[in-house]
């Protein structure tokens, strides 16, 4: 069989693409307005410095010492007991259930691209009604721009990896980061830029409660893509002398930092246009709307680069959410990469239908269980358990499992005085910190 891989760059901007989505733009900003800015910001930074940096690596030396599809990596790096370490590597199957509402989310960024095109809501409470609408009532728009989404990730999956996945990213990437940087740039010329470094930077403790520490934690794993073997089945590709810390270096940096661009971007407009830090997930789709119509013309034109922008962001993650299962039926049950795609894609096509009929009037209700719709109940439970059970399962695996010797072999060289301070952290406090985010979020602590 004939291997495609990445080239060198292409790894980095594809493990990239897939760590800035809509993570990045969409949820960090919002979640950083609701639990209140600078404490928030700085639990996240040091659990991507602390916990993230060393799961990544790990993640990357499983996929380079396998090879492999996330199931026959396992099977093949575990000493014994193989039949039942293979197990991990379904925490691939978070991917699918993740782009079920990845899907529709990208959806709605599609037909914001398309509304920004034409009109703009002039007050917050017309953008409010706008989205409401969209979500409550309008199942047929929504519909439409999911299979939109449906059909291109297959689309470029279906390619390959070299001719799919590290071409897209090799456009949408360096676009992506062009559009927020100019945006960026403007934003630091406004009055109000100094307000939302204060409000990003300035930590006020009294507002971090366990909930936001647990969130925080959270989010550092969901936004550099870690705990569902997207990593471990990129760096499968990885060439011999591929160096594991600088191509995690560059993915934490760049992820991190656009990360950061974009919630200092966000607020400046916030507060020199709108309402200030906005708070839940209608901030981007309802806050900055009506702000954007505020600053006039140059509004309009933002608007739609800032969507335009948004979606390459989803596009660039969604395949890399896919990728690993369709490796896993190729390598495995030697499926056509056809197939693969097209199942795949249907699976999430399918169910993200019903995460669209749960929130629509007059269906929601069958979709409602305790408090949470479809929709959201697949958001929590492969955000809260499924993600940082996957990391925790890489953790012990490359910690405990895989001798040491094998795992210096490779990395000693890599990371040499860092070596043990990394090992250590990938024993202790990777696993740690994961049973605290999973034991809370599921109410236990
Ligand atoms: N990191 C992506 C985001 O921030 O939107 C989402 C994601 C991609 C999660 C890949 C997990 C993953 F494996």
């Amino acid at each position: 069989m004939k291997i495609t891989r990445f080239s060198r760059i292409g790894f980095i901007i594809a493990a990239t693409g897939s760590a800035v989505g809509l993570g990045n733009i969409w949820k960090f900003p919002y979640i950083t307005g609701e639990y209140g800015g600078g404490a928030f910001v700085l639990v996240y930074l040091v659990t991507v410095l602390l916990v993230g940096f060393s799961t990544m690596i790990a993640e990357m030396l499983m996929g380079y010492l396998g090879r492999m599809d996330t199931v026959s990596s396992f099977e093949k790096l575990a000493p014994a007991k193989k039949h039942l370490w293979k197990f991990g590597g379904f925490e691939s199957l978070a991917g699918l259930f993740i782009m079920i509402f990845y899907s529709v989310v990208i959806g709605w960024i599609f037909n914001y691209i398309i509304t920004s095109l034409t009109s703009l809501p002039a007050t917050p409470k017309e953008a409010e009604n706008v989205f409401n609408n969209m979500l409550h009532t309008d199942f047929t728009t929504q519909f439409f721009y999911h299979t939109m989404a449906f059909v291109w990730i297959t689309y470029v999956l279906n390619k390959g990896l070299k001719s799919g996945i590290e071409k897209m990213n090799f456009y949408l990437m360096p676009a992506l980061i062009i559009i927020l940087a100019g945006m960026f740039i403007y934003a630091t010329t406004l009055g109000a830029f100094s307000q939302a470094v204060a409000f990003m930077f300035t930590p006020d403790w009294s507002k971090i409660t366990s909930e936001a520490f647990v969130t925080a934690v959270g989010h550092a794993f969901f936004t550099l893509g870690l705990g569902m073997g997207t990593i471990m089945t990129y760096s499968a590709s990885l060439e011999e002398d591929a160096n594991l810390v600088k191509n995690t270096f560059w993915v934490v940096f760049f992820d991190t930092a656009i990360a950061i661009v974009a919630g200092l971007m966000l607020f400046t407009f916030l507060y020199q246009y709108g309402s200030g830090p906005a708070k839940g997930p209608g901030l981007v789709f309802i806050s900055l709307p009506s702000a954007f119509y505020e600053m006039g013309l140059l509004g309009n034109v933002f608007a739609i680069f800032f969507f335009i922008a948004l979606a390459f962001a989803g596009l660039t993650s969604s395949v890399s959410l896919v990728e690993p299962m369709i490796k896993y039926f190729i390598d495995r049950f030697s499926w056509s990469r056809l197939k693969a795609s097209i199942s795949m894609g249907l699976f999430f096509w399918f169910f993200g239908i019903f995460a669209i009929l749960s929130n629509i009037d007059g269906a929601k209700e069958y979709l409602t269980w305790g408090d949470k719709s479809f929709f959201d109940w697949v958001d929590y439970v492969t955000a809260a358990i499924m993600l940082p059970l996957g990391g925790l399962i890489i953790a012990i695996f490359v910690g405990f499992v895989i001798p040491k010797s094998k795992v210096e072999s490779v990395m000693k060289s890599q990371l040499k005085w860092a070596f043990e301070p990394w090992y250590f952290s990938l024993r202790y406090i990777t696993p740690i910190a994961m049973c605290i985010v999973m034991l809370s979020l599921i109410g236990i602590l």
